[in-house]
């Protein structure tokens, strides 16, 4: 399939990403992504509302379609909710951990992000009753996978991670804002810490990463700035041009920058 946009290390596609027929078995060493989550998010050319247990067997045809393509010891960090009012309480990021243990991927860890947004805290429930009060965490989840084995092998490779980052982002706590979406263009994009995080902790300089719902491209700038080759899908030409711009007017980072 012909990219909508390449660079030296970035490849973006404009198509959907549910099978991803067009990329090679075993080829992705890190996945980076933040799925559409079946709120009813007004994105362009995807209709973000369908029921719930039809949005999980979607969610597993793209969870065995990102094992296929991740090398043995690839590793998948998924950016989901914790859980959900929409059409009765769901908890959303448990049925995503079961989906993914059931598409053949291993379960590493969880990291909570804490994003602190309680700005859409308008839900009491039963206000000072026990009847039924509604208690909300100000959480997204990152729950990280990984393929057959967790230990990868450094022989050749680089890397550049910084002792003080390696201690706090190894708690699995992570304290930052979002991301403003008048900012970025998209309804509903993550900040570049997430991505810049992720990346600096689970892959090597040598690595490439896949960002299958790339939005307005965070992912592949971020991986970029950092000197990883990603690949980003979108299904909808106006956020793949935006994310076509974001790569387009980031520079390759020196080399100095990126190993160590
Ligand atoms: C939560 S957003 C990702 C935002 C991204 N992390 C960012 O920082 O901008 C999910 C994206 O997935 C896209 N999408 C929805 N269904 C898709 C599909 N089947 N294949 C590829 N992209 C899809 C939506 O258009 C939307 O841009």
């Amino acid at each position: 399939m012909e990219p909508y946009y390449r660079d030296d290390l970035v490849t973006i596609y404009n198509t959907d990403a549910t099978h991803l027929a067009f990329l090679d078995d075993a080829s992705i060493d890190l996945t980076i992504t933040s799925p559409p989550y079946n709120l009813d998010v007004s994105y362009n050319g995807y209709k973000d509302d369908l029921p719930y247990s039809a949005y999980l067997e979607w969610v597993a045809l793209w969870a065995r379609a990102l094992y296929r393509v991740s090398r043995l010891g690839g590793r998948a960090c998924v950016n989901v909710p914790l859980d959900t009012n929409k059409g009765g309480k769901r908890a959303v990021y448990a049925d995503y951990v079961r989906v993914f243990l059931a598409a053949g991927w291993q379960y590493q860890t969880t990291i909570v992000w804490n994003e602190q947004n309680i700005s859409r805290r308008t839900a009491w429930g039963s206000w000072r009753k026990p009847s039924a009060p509604f208690v909300t965490a100000p959480v997204e989840m990152i729950p990280v996978f990984y393929k057959q084995r967790w230990h990868r092998p450094d022989a050749g490779k680089h890397w550049s991670i910084d002792a003080r980052d390696f201690q706090d982002w190894s708690l699995g706590c992570w304290t930052f804002p979002g991301e403003n979406p008048r900012r970025a263009g998209h309804p509903a994009p993550f900040p570049e810490e997430l991505p810049r995080r992720l990346l600096l902790l689970y892959s090597y300089v040598e690595d490439v990463v896949l960002d299958p719902f790339l939005g307005s491209g965070t992912t592949c700038r971020v991986a970029k700035r950092l000197g990883r080759r990603s690949i980003g899908v979108e299904v909808d030409p106006a956020y793949c041009e935006r994310a076509a711009a974001a790569a387009r007017s980031e520079p390759l980072p020196g080399s100095e920058a990126i190993r160590s």
